[in-house]
């Protein structure tokens, strides 16, 4: 079944492209992670009340899910190796892209459970549910003194402030760099993390990584 399954896969690192299922692992988790950027830095302008505990709860909810496609994608990466691409030359700007790879996975699980904690630290603020359907436990700190609590609340909170930070270096950078590779180097790393889209008018080199052939003149 795996062998199966990395065959499968090798078929599309080959042509130095990511594996469709890389390559939802990756915008699906790009989105989720753009999206929670934008409603928590907006959440945190709203008066304390109803709408903002509603606001906090959709952010769990959405928060979640990462936390649980972090631990697929992870098994999946470490079952499928990326392609190497143009890019892949070595020196300090493979290893920056390295860098930032890991510090994103690092990020994909750290939020999600600095929020967890967070969540299950203060008092009652309502039910976790993930995708806002599946009931989630809040970790058993009920029995911990008010103290402790109040702590654990703060560290928790500094590690998901930072993290928000570092998210925010990481994510230009990150983008900035894909772009500098298609358009000014012309490499094809971005075109590796894009669904391949069949060409109708030329089915045999569709997937072919390599420049095409001239088509004969028509009559
Ligand atoms: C990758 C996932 C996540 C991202 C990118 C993210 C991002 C953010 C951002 C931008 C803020 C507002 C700025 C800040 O306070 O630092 C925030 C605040 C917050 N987030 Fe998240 N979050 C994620 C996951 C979660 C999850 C899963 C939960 C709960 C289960 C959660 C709970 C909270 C709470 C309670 C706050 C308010 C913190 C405060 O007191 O200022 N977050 N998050
Ligand atoms: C418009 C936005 C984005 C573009 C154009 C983009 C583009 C790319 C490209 C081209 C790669 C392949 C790099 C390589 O193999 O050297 C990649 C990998 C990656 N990207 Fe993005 N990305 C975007 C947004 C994001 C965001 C928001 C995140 C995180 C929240 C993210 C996380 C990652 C990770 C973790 C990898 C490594 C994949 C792996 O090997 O497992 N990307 N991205």
């Amino acid at each position: 079944m795996i062998g199966k399954l990395r065959a499968w896969a090798r078929r599309h690192t080959e042509q130095d492209r990511y594996s469709p299922v890389g390559i939802a692992f990756h915008w699906v988790m790009a989105f989720l992670v753009l999206f929670q950027l934008g409603w928590g830095w907006w959440t945190g302008f709203l008066h304390p009340g109803g709408d903002k505990l509603q606001a906090y709860q959709i952010h769990a909810a959405v928060g979640l899910p990462i936390l649980v496609l972090a631990l697929g994608r992870v098994a999946w990466r470490l079952l499928i190796p990326g392609p190497v691409n143009d890019a892949d030359k070595g020196g300090w700007q493979t290893q920056a892209a390295y860098l930032t790879h890991y510090l994103f996975y690092l990020c994909f699980f750290a939020l999600p459970l600095s929020g967890w904690v967070m969540w299950s630290s203060v008092a009652e603020p309502g039910p976790l549910y993930l995708a806002g359907v599946v009931p989630w436990p809040r970790l058993p700190f009920e029995e911990l003194p008010l103290a402790m609590r109040w702590s654990i609340l703060d560290v928790a909170e500094d590690i998901h402030h930072v993290l928000v930070l570092l998210l925010m270096v990481l994510v230009p950078a990150h983008v900035g760099a894909s772009l500098k590779h298609h358009f000014w180097d012309r490499h094809d790393v971005l075109r590796g993390m894009l669904p391949e889209v069949p060409d109708e008018a030329d089915p045999r080199e569709a997937s072919q990584h390599r420049p095409r052939e001239p088509r004969p003149l028509e009559e």
